[in-house]
């Protein structure tokens, strides 16, 4: 039985993946997808390794029995509809990605908080110019999601001493966080919060959140950092909110097509940050330990960690 590798990884990649793999399963039978994939070779597939896959790529697998997604977020392989139904489907759940979110939020709070942003954008004018100083106990961040990614956010964010608010569907306790939910929760949270994180999985119920009726929701010069996915944010509602001046800035890690697009006005907007979707990389090292050890319960008929809920759509 071999494990089918169906990513958007090049060579030096995929094998970089399967010599992690390997050092925690030893020597595997590979198979590694492409458009022409004989019956053999499809009917030895036990086990998908995913990352980014290729559309229709998982049919015709009769014996597939585990999709081990390599990405945290999962909604691609969902709006799939070739997607085998009745495979559990696992993503990729590491604590080194999460504290790797971490940081990333974290500059992006206290860059915001301190005004480097501004001061960057000053320096390109040859601008000498000093804001008022923030601290970050009078400062109120929300981060939307309480998730694997939101929980160690909003952890890190409270140990830098800032105000933190959380938003999740279901009710949550954190410590040193406000907590909210459903979507009275979300309007109050959001009134009241300097920065928004978002932190959320793309599902029919989150697509679209950041609209023109959110953006007036939000506290008048807040900032919005988006480092979940980019068909979160309506990319032309959020443009004429930061044109009117009602939100400051945007830091974003994620767009609705990425590449982002050379024409798009968000590469050049004087307050927005580009991120080419680095938020959070799936680390090899890290990664491959927690893939492998879904693979070995599989074999060993144990329970299945990080599966995802295709109903719910994370
Ligand atoms: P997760 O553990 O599944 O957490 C999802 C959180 O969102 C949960 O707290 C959940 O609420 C909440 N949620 C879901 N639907 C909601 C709704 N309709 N209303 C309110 N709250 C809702 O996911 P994660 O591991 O933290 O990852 C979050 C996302 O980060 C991923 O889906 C992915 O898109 C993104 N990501 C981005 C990068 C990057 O590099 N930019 C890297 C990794 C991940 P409950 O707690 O009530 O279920
Ligand atoms: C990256 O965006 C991921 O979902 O892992």
């Amino acid at each position: 039985m071999s494990l089918l590798l169906a990513t958007s990884f090049d060579a030096p990649e995929l094998a970089l993946w399967q010599t992690e793999l390997e050092r925690h399963l030893g020597p595997e039978r590979w198979c590694v997808w492409h458009p022409d994939l004989g019956a053999a070779e499809r009917e030895a597939v036990e086990i998908a390794i995913v990352a980014n896959p290729p559309p229709g790529s998982l049919q015709g697998l009769p014996r597939l029995r585990l999709i081990q997604s390599l990405w945290a977020g999962v909604d691609r392989l969902l709006r799939d509809p070739a997607l085998p139904t009745g495979v559990p489907l696992a993503r990729m759940v590491d604590p080194a990605m999460n504290e790797a979110m971490a940081e990333t939020a974290l500059w992006a709070v206290l860059s915001l908080q301190r005004g480097y942003f501004d001061y960057a954008e000053q320096q390109r004018e040859a601008r000498w110019l000093r804001h008022g100083q923030r601290r970050a106990d009078a400062f109120r961040v929300l981060v939307l999601g309480l998730g694997e990614m939101g929980r160690t956010v909003a952890g890190r964010l409270v140990r830098n001493g800032y105000r933190v608010a959380g938003w999740s569907r279901r009710p949550a306790a954190l410590p040193g966080v406000a907590c909210y939910a459903g979507p009275e929760g979300l309007e109050q949270a959001l009134a009241e919060a300097e920065v928004v994180v978002n932190l959320l999985p793309l599902t029919p119920a989150t697509e679209g959140l950041f609209n023109a009726r959110t953006f007036t929701r939000m506290r008048e010069g807040s900032s919005l950092v988006n480092l979940a996915r980019g068909s979160h944010v309506v990319e032309a509602d959020l443009l004429v909110a930061l044109e009117e001046g009602r939100l400051h800035r945007a830091v974003l890690d994620v767009f609705a097509r990425e590449p982002l697009p050379a024409d798009s006005l968000l590469w050049s907007h004087p307050r927005v940050t580009v991120l080419p979707h680095v938020a959070a990389q799936t680390d090899p090292v890290t990664a491959a330990r927690i893939a492998a050890a879904n693979v070995r319960a599989l074999r060993a008929g144990q329970a299945l960690s990080h599966l995802v809920d295709a109903a719910r759509g994370y």
